[in-house]
């Protein structure tokens, strides 16, 4: 019997083995991977040309801003701009108006998205101080997992206190769905950013200072200890610190179930940066120096920072207050709002470290795909070339080069501070369950985005 799509002559990367040869895919899922002569015929047959066949690769941070943010990016712009920069499922974060924080607007989320993403996608439930009688609710409707913004963030939700957190970290552990958490404490925070405010500091430059490393590392060791008390999965986001790292490879070697995330701004980029790109930089966790870039490349290289996460954070040029090429038009950086594009050039950066010899591309598809599909439980149906897992393929060709453009990139709106930025090593189709979503840079695909729901026990 032909299978539906047939890839061939290419080199299969897992994170165990490459090896010649290519993968079918019928009904969604793999039917057979192997050497060129193993493979079935096919209804479409694709000769990849000796380019890479990588695991459907994952961005399990993003912020699609629908509903209500779509001024900024919607989930059809996002997971256009996703596919097209080679990432095939995604985490969407719940910071949207209304705030994902019941399991009526999980479904809310499901619906928006099912009929609008390129990608598949998996939806978080926000936690605060006044639903936590909405976290099993939010587990039965299908959410991934949950999220705490302990650091101030777009869209100013609180977060719970102490006394509520027991009850918080004791339901999510019943729903055995992870928690991830934004670990800045906010105290630490506010004196710092008043102090540097007093001292008349505006620029960028000093916008690392404001939150320096101790608030990271403040957070991150008082939800470690609130999750080793109540056995709940934690996964930290965006670890920005070296402290952040040692303590979840602490964690990890003590037994619990700590994961963390890093992205390509906190091992490629230093805080004197800001300099150059102004407010594209600002982010939250700040950019920090390379002692700490330092420990997360360790970290991934050696298992305890688990995966690359980009924070995705679109706004417009004017809610950022610069001009594409970051020159400031606000009169501080802290009238400039926090976050950037990042779905769509993280893996074009992140092959031009292969290409450097920085890690193996067998390493990159553990860090990009099986590792992200483990932590939020949607392994080995997703993050896997395996017979069974879902049809789901990056093809990269490691050998072409480009620029960054940020007039390139498929966002409502297109912040970022790689504009320039030279990248070999760059996504040329993104296919997900079998359908050809992205080629050759641009979106050919509909929207078939499935809701990702987790595998228990996984
Ligand atoms: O800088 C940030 N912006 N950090 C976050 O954690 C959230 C994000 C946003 O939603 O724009
Ligand atoms: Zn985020």
């Amino acid at each position: 019997m032909k299978a539906d799509l047939v890839l061939k002559n290419g080199w299969v990367v897992t994170p165990q083995q490459t090896f010649k040869g290519g993968v079918a895919i019928s009904n969604g899922v793999f039917v057979t991977i192997g050497t060129n002569d193993s493979l079935p015929d096919g209804n479409r047959v694709i000769d990849v040309k000796e380019k890479h066949i990588l695991p459907g690769l994952i961005d399990a941070h993003v912020h699609f801003r629908d509903p209500g943010m779509t001024h900024k990016e919607d989930f059809a712009t996002g997971s256009t701009a996703a596919v097209c920069g080679g990432i095939t499922t995604i985490v969407d974060m719940p910071n949207v108006i209304p705030p994902t924080e019941n399991a009526e607007q999980v479904g809310v989320k499901k619906r928006i998205a099912e009929s609008k993403s390129l990608c598949d996608f998996a939806v978080l439930g926000v936690i605060h101080q006044t639903n936590s009688a909405d976290i099993l609710p939010m587990a039965r409707a299908g959410a991934i997992g949950y999220k705490i913004f302990f650091g101030e963030t777009i869209g100013n939700l609180p977060f719970p206190d102490d006394g509520m957190c027991i009850e918080v970290f004791s339901n999510i552990t019943e729903s055995k769905l992870p928690l991830c958490v934004h670990a800045e404490n906010r105290q630490i925070q506010h004196y710092w950013t008043n102090k540097i405010k007093a001292e008349g500091k505006s620029d960028p430059i000093y916008w690392e200072q404001t939150r320096p490393y101790l608030c990271e590392a403040e957070g991150v060791s008082h939800l470690i200890f609130f999750a080793e008390n109540f056995k709940t999965k934690l996964h930290i986001v965006h670890a920005s610190t070296k402290q952040a790292a040692w303590m979840v490879r602490d964690a990890k070697a003590r037994g619990l179930r700590v994961t963390a995330e890093t992205g390509p701004h906190y091992l490629l980029r230093e805080p004197s940066d800001m300099a150059k790109v102004g407010p594209l930089l600002k982010m939250n966790p700040p950019i920090r120096g390379k002692e700490h870039a330092d420990v997360l490349w360790d970290g991934l290289l050696n298992g305890y920072v688990d995966m690359i996460a980009t924070d995705h954070s679109p706004h417009t040029l004017e809610e950022k207050g610069c001009d594409i090429n970051g020159k400031m038009l606000k009169p501080a950086i802290w009238d400039c709002i926090s976050g950037f594009c990042g779905v769509e050039t993280s893996v074009p950066l992140m092959l031009t470290e292969v290409n450097k010899g920085r890690m193996t591309l067998n390493h990159y598809v553990k860090i990009a795909s099986e590792n992200p599909a483990k932590v939020w439980q949607m392994y080995p149906k997703k993050g896997a070339i395996a017979l069974g897992s879902d049809g789901d393929v990056t093809i990269v060709d490691m050998d072409k080069e480009g620029t960054i453009d940020p007039r390139k990139l498929h966002s409502k709106n297109v912040p970022t501070p790689w504009g320039g930025w030279k990248v070999k090593g760059i996504p040329i189709g993104s296919i997900v369950r079998g359908h050809i979503q992205m080629w050759d840079g641009e979106p050919v695909g509909k929207a078939i985005g499935q809701m990702q729901t987790p595998i228990l026990n996984a």
